[in-house]
């Protein structure tokens, strides 16, 4: 039977049109304001906040811009002597703005104490933390939770994540990361939605939401903050902290969306970068911070610095020293000093030898109680922190509930020849891998406060799902290459052991099937953690092939927080699943999936590449003046390995299959106040009930800049029933096609386009319009 839906996408944010557009000339676009930030602005709290700074004393106005790290155990005594000292004095004083990294009802309310009780004017302390993919109930990385295509259930899993954390005393997060990531090299690819702008934006966005709910003042919602503004994911060679050196035409078409997605959605704050751009840290960019986000997208919450980032203005050779670097990141527009210690020390007297207007300040001030008012705790600095509603709030079932339902979406079927979903009623089943019975990993880096080892592993999410007369095998076969614990920690632990391998080839030999858990230790991936050969670390190869060796029928579990170069894997085993790393319940969500009672959905939010020298590697680049392929060598190619991924942005596959009619466009032509559907049919063509996300890509063939040969620019989730069909329609609008154009604006250029239709960006159907 062939039920016919039609369902209509606006395929982006909603971009009001100008004036009607001559016969060739570019159509204007101009890009929204920042709907949602504008809701800090109220002229009452305007009011307090003008009598507010008129009683500050300059240092007073100083100290709300200063941020530290909970410098002391704030339920133990007050500290005795040095920089802990001081930073408690500090606050009882009113020179502190904000603390980060006090956790839980009881510290925060005594921290919260400190500063209210002690100080003049009681301006409350705002607390940040960096709740990424969970506060207490982890769910799946970001990067994997951008896999699951699902904008609702991300936003989902921030909300629980602010209900947890708001109820501990958090105010505020450090999250979402929007930072596109081409290179996985680089260790945060973790912690962002991988390399497309759209796909980033609907993520941004959704985190903003989910954090912030509805309501700033709610008692369940938190604070965001768009972060590393900017281009912090396009470090040089993927090395973590490294240059950057990108076009105005790259930030604004690739690297912004996902931050102007961010603001739009009502994003509180926003955090800068460690990068410079171009010779200009982030940090003292005047472009960045005053004239793009607080001037053009009307921005008017505050925006931190990264940890310590205007003091490291003096070693990137831009600051002569502390004064000057101070000096500079006020001029330029940030406004709170996470952990430099550089306003706090130099601002003072910045502004009364005239170097610093004072004006800058107070509008810096302004931004920060502006934050603290809509969060409400002028009314009540301790509203947050409530001990009872902490323990009530936390690890519910509700809560992991929602954690297994986003982990079950993350997960991306890689490969299947046919052995999955595995009968739950098998005799025997071999668990094996040094991450088959690892309750740690799985929590990932960035786990807020996730306690350790705490994560459901695989093998016990097996033994839950099987049969009560399935026997489970299991061995550990090797141990994972560890990354960093923290900050602090040397570099990498490395192991060669093969001890392990002997029980792991008994185990694979006497099963029917074997799971074998391989990939990254939580921490290879994260801040400090870029790694140039992104293979398997330590023996697991060699484990790998040995097991295969004792029994064909393997499925490699692959956890990791980055693409991983594991072609060779795939080629030799039958079945390949990704799992990044999950969260609290990754355990019963890959069984849920392994065993069918869970349908695979998810789609690279990053491309994998064949070999570490691809990179970077990103679906959307540019055609160059030699795309090839061409008999010869002369074009933009490897003479060693094929241009293209392993597995492209957007693959994933289910253990139904899909089929996509040609798409029909609603006209061939569009003008400047005109729209098109696009509409394509999709059939479930096998066995199973599934969901596909179906996506439209489009290419503008000739821009004023060159454009990308592909764009992702709308995506729809549907689920079918065995042999149902449905029509699937995008709407396409000049907005849709809107760019950052050599004449330096954000609209749409009239010409040729072709749009694509698909289930990856590789494998699409294509048809073409013009825009008059
Ligand atoms: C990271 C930020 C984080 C901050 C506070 C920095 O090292 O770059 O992403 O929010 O620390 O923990």
């Amino acid at each position: 039977m062939r039920s016919v839906n039609s369902v209509i996408v606006v395929a982006s944010l909603v971009i009001c049109l100008g004036v009607a557009a001559t016969a060739q000339s570019p159509i204007s676009a101009p890009q929204s304001r920042d709907a949602g930030a504008q809701a800090l602005v109220n002229p009452a709290t305007e009011k307090k906040i003008d009598a507010l700074l008129a009683q500050m004393t300059l240092e007073e106005k100083v100290g709300q811009l200063n941020q530290y790290s909970s410098p002391f155990d704030v339920t133990g005594p007050a500290p005795g002597q040095g920089a802990r000292k001081i930073a408690y004095e500090q606050i009882r004083a009113g020179l502190v703005g904000s603390m980060l990294n006090v956790n839980g009802a009881e510290a925060t309310r005594k921290a919260q104490q400190l500063a209210v009780e002690n100080s003049r004017l009681r301006i409350p302390l705002i607390f940040g933390h960096d709740v990424i993919h969970g506060y207490k109930t982890i769910f799946p990385i970001p990067l994997g939770e951008a896999a699951s295509w699902d904008p609702a259930a991300v936003e989902r899993s921030a909300r629980v994540a602010a209900t947890e954390a708001s109820a501990a005393g958090i105010h505020w997060t450090f999250g979402p990361m929007v930072d596109i990531a081409r290179d996985a090299r680089w260790g945060r690819i973790m912690e962002g939605s991988g390399e497309d702008p759209f796909l980033g934006s609907q993520m941004a966005a959704a985190r903003v939401r989910g954090f912030q709910g509805k309501d700033l003042a709610a008692l369940d919602t938190i604070a965001a903050c768009a972060k590393h503004y900017a281009a912090y994911g396009f470090a040089e060679a993927g090395r973590d902290y490294n240059t950057v050196d990108i076009s105005e035409n790259t930030l604004r078409n690739v690297v912004l969306p996902p931050f102007k997605a961010a603001a739009d959605a009502g994003a509180a704050t926003f955090m800068n970068s460690f990068n410079e751009i171009g010779g200009i840290p982030t940090t003292g960019s005047s472009h960045l911070q005053r004239d793009i986000l607080k001037g053009e997208w009307g921005f008017k919450g505050f925006i931190v610095s990264d940890w310590g980032s205007i003091g490291e203005m003096v070693r990137h050779g831009y600051s002569a020293d502390m004064a000057e670097a101070a000096r500079q990141a006020m001029t330029a527009g940030s406004d709170m000093d996470m952990e430099a210690r550089a306003y706090i020390g130099h601002l003072a007297a910045l502004v009364k030898s005239g170097k610093v207007d004072v004006k800058l300040v107070d509008e810096a001030v302004r931004r920060v109680l502006r934050v603290k008012f809509a969060l409400g705790l002028f009314d009540d600095p301790y509203r947050y922190s409530d001990a009872a509603r902490e323990k009530a709030a936390t690890l519910t079932p509700a809560n992991l509930a929602a954690a297994r339902d986003a982990a079950r979406k993350s997960i991306v079927l890689l490969k299947n020849d046919g052995v999955l979903p595995l009968d739950k009623q098998v005799r025997s089943i071999a668990v094996i891998g040094p991450l088959a019975d690892d309750k740690d990993s799985p929590l990932g880096n960035w786990r807020g406060q996730g306690a350790a080892n705490s994560a459901v592993s695989l093998l016990e999410g097996v033994k839950a799902a099987v049969s009560p007369g399935t026997k489970v095998l299991y061995a550990e076969g090797a141990k994972l290459v560890t990354g960093p614990r923290n900050f602090g920690a040397p570099s990498v632990f490395n192991t060669t052991d093969r001890s392990g391998f002997p029980a792991a080839v008994e185990a694979a030999r006497a099963a029917d099937v074997v799971l074998l858990a391989i990939g990254e230790d939580a921490f290879q991936t994260g801040e400090g953690r870029s790694q140039a050969d992104i293979g398997l670390k330590g023996p697991q190869d060699e484990l790998f092939r040995a097991v295969i060796e004792a029994n064909k029928k393997v499925v490699v579990v692959l956890m990791n927080g980055r693409p991983l170069t594991i072609g060779h894997v795939a080629e030799a085993v039958p079945a390949l699943v990704e799992t990044w790393f999950l969260g609290s319940e990754s355990g019963h969500a890959i069984a849920d999936v392994l065993f069918g009672d869970y349908n695979p959905s998810g789609k690279l939010p990053a491309s994998f590449p064949r070999l570490v020298g691809q990179l970077p590697l990103y679906y959307n680049h540019k055609s160059t003046g030699r795309p090839g392929p061409e008999p010869g060598v002369t074009w933009s190619h490897y003479t060693d390995v094929s241009n293209d991924p392993l597995y492209p942005f957007g693959f994933g596959l289910s253990y139904t299959t899909f089929t996509y009619s040609e798409p029909k466009l609603s006209t061939p032509e569009i003008d400047a106040n005109g729209q098109l559907q696009v509409t394509v049919t999709v059939t479930n063509s096998g066995q199973r009930a599934g969901a596909e996300i179906v996506q439209l890509y489009v290419r503008d063939l000739v821009g004023s800049v060159t454009r990308p040969v592909k764009e992702l620019k709308g995506f729809q989730r549907i689920e079918l029933a065995p042999g149902q069909a449905r029509d699937v329609t995008f709407t396409i609008t000049p907005a849709d096609l809107a760019f950052y154009t050599a004449r330096g604006r954000w609209e749409a250029e009239p010409g040729a386009f072709k749009v694509f239709v698909g289930g990856n960006s590789r494998d699409v159907k294509e048809a073409s319009f013009t825009l008059r």
